[in-house]
């Protein structure tokens, strides 16, 4: 039997549906419009896209945007002077730096000097230290909507062995350190492969959640997979003319119980957690006040 499709298009919409009403009560009741601020450097084609989606699904939720598009040739002091900036414009909840950012700008110093408070991605020190202590501020953007997805989608995680594939910074740490903790949607037994682990077809069969993040075309295999398991593909990789997951959706799909389809699985859940910790700023800084 084909496997359950898990619908993250569908499901980030009626995430935004929700989050509409939510920030219109607090726009309401706090007279404070959220506000997003998102830079993107450079001309990366696939930037630019995920960049002008973020702002289009901002406005469809009443979030306020101002997008920052800047030449490849900025420099690195030029940069940081922006962020600095805008960890100082009091209408300005939420900083996302796109990454990738080019050679001559080092990125962690960057992703570093946006305030604790505005870090919207998840992705500075005390948020990811917070997050791994399991006393979250944020919740980084694309291990959000995969927990949801599971969630959404009925799958048992507690005692469940998850094996994600891929250590970025950006999902394999952190979804990992997400599942991990005690609390629903989570309490698994994770395990973390990358390009140095050995014999990882025979660790991959035994995860009855498979999360493929290693940004490698169709990597994952039929024969990768233990029947019946749970696959989430956050791959998103243009081969050709064709957007592809990490995952061989169509062989696999005949053997997992359910999977995420690229495009229409991650990558709109992504958008919607941005959104939500966006809210969530806004929320932490008008109760500060
Ligand atoms: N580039 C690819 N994914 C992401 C993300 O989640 N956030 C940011 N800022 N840049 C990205």
């Amino acid at each position: 039997m084909p496997a359950q499709l898990i619908d993250g298009k569908a499901i980030a919409a009626a995430i935004r549906e929700r989050l509409t009403q939510d920030v219109a009560e607090f726009r309401q009741k706090t007279h404070i419009t959220p506000k997003l601020a998102a830079i993107l450097v450079g001309d990366d084609p696939a930037s630019q896209v995920y960049v002008r989606n973020k702002e289009n699904a901002c406005a469809k939720v009443g979030i306020d945007s101002d997008v920052f598009r800047l030449p490849a040739t900025t420099t690195q002091a030029e940069l940081l002077a922006l962020v600095a900036r805008l960890n100082e414009d009091s209408t300005v909840h939420g900083i996302l730096v796109q990454l990738p950012l080019p050679d001559q700008i080092h990125e962690t110093t960057v992703l570093d000097a946006v305030s604790a408070a505005k870090d919207v991605d998840c992705f500075h020190p005390e948020n990811v230290g917070r997050m791994a202590q399991g006393r979250p501020r944020f919740l980084p953007c694309t291990p959000h909507g995969v927990q949801v997805l599971l969630r959404e989608s009925g799958t048992r995680l507690d005692g469940a062995h998850v094996v994600v594939l891929g250590r970025s910074e950006i999902v394999g740490k952190p979804v990992a350190m997400m599942l991990v903790q005690k609390g629903e949607t989570a309490n698994a037994t994770v395990t973390i492969c990358h390009s140095r682990t050995k014999n990882l077809p025979e660790l991959t069969r035994t995860a009855d959640v498979l999360i493929a993040a290693i940004g490698k075309p169709e990597f994952v295999t039929a024969d990768m997979v233990k029947p019946g398991a749970v696959v989430i593909d956050v791959g998103i990789n243009r081969v050709g003319d064709k957007l592809v997951g990490d995952v061989a959706f169509g062989p696999v799909s005949e053997v997992a119980s359910a999977i995420t389809p690229v495009p229409g699985g991650v990558g709109p859940m992504t958008i919607a957690m941005l959104l939500e910790n966006t809210l969530t700023a806004a929320r932490l800084r008008s109760s500060a006040r």
